[in-house]
């Protein structure tokens, strides 16, 4: 079975910190794998791995089946990421953020539009489609964060500690509109569901 995404024996080292010490995982297409643990337990560091944005020292890590070092560019193309802390261009609008993002993806300008303003109405956000991010609310910005890490209807998406500073529901409805396959997310509040079920957070 191809595994949405898979990890064995996952090794990170910071120095004299190892923050992953043989880590295995397996997660089916369809559904929310939850990594749970404590502050510095390594969750944010398996995240970067599987999107290709750390290397491991030890142990391998499939996402969709392709191996997240030796096929990086087809893992970063597969992918979506909401990294822990929003990384939205707080100088640009709402529509402006997600166009260009759109844009870097290869996207038409009329279909980098479209998406944007979809999106935009998926995370309640339209009335302030034109405004500058400053200007927004902490969970404003992470719902634009969390639209941008949807532009390029990613396979797999990855939530790094998705709930924080945002109500549930925002992010439930996103993962029920089957954008992505699958999605791997941290923090504290998620767990496994399937993709029929509900979110217990
Ligand atoms: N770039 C880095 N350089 C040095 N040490 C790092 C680096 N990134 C992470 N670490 C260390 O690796 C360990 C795991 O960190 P990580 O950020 O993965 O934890 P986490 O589970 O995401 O924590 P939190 O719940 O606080 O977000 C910690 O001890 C952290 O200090
Ligand atoms: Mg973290």
């Amino acid at each position: 079975m191809t595994y949405a995404i898979e990890a064995e024996g996952l090794v990170k080292r910071f120095r004299e910190t190892e923050a992953l010490a043989g880590v295995d995982l397996a997660a089916r297409k369809g559904t929310v794998l939850g990594l749970l643990g404590p502050n510095g337990a390594g969750k944010t560091t398996a995240v970067r791995i599987f999107a290709t944005l750390l290397r491991p020292d030890g142990g391998w890590a499939r996402v969709a089946g392709h191996d997240v070092v030796r096929e990086a560019g087809v893992v970063r193309s597969l992918v979506g990421l909401t990294g822990q802390y929003a990384a939205v261009d707080e100088n640009l609008t709402g529509t402006e953020n997600l166009l260009l993002i759109g844009r870097l993806l290869g996207l038409p300008r009329r279909e980098a539009k479209a998406r944007a303003g979809e999106l935009l109405e998926r995370f309640q956000l339209t009335h302030a489609a034109g405004r500058a991010a400053k200007t927004y609310s902490g969970g404003m910005r992470r719902r634009l964060d969390l639209a941008a890490s949807l532009v390029g209807r990613p396979s797999i998406l990855f939530l790094d500690e998705p709930t924080t500073g945002l109500d549930p529901p925002p992010l439930s409805n996103a993962l029920e509109r089957g954008d992505p396959h699958a999605a791997a997310s941290c923090g504290t509040c998620c767990a496994a569901w399937s993709r029929t079920g509900r979110p217990p957070c």
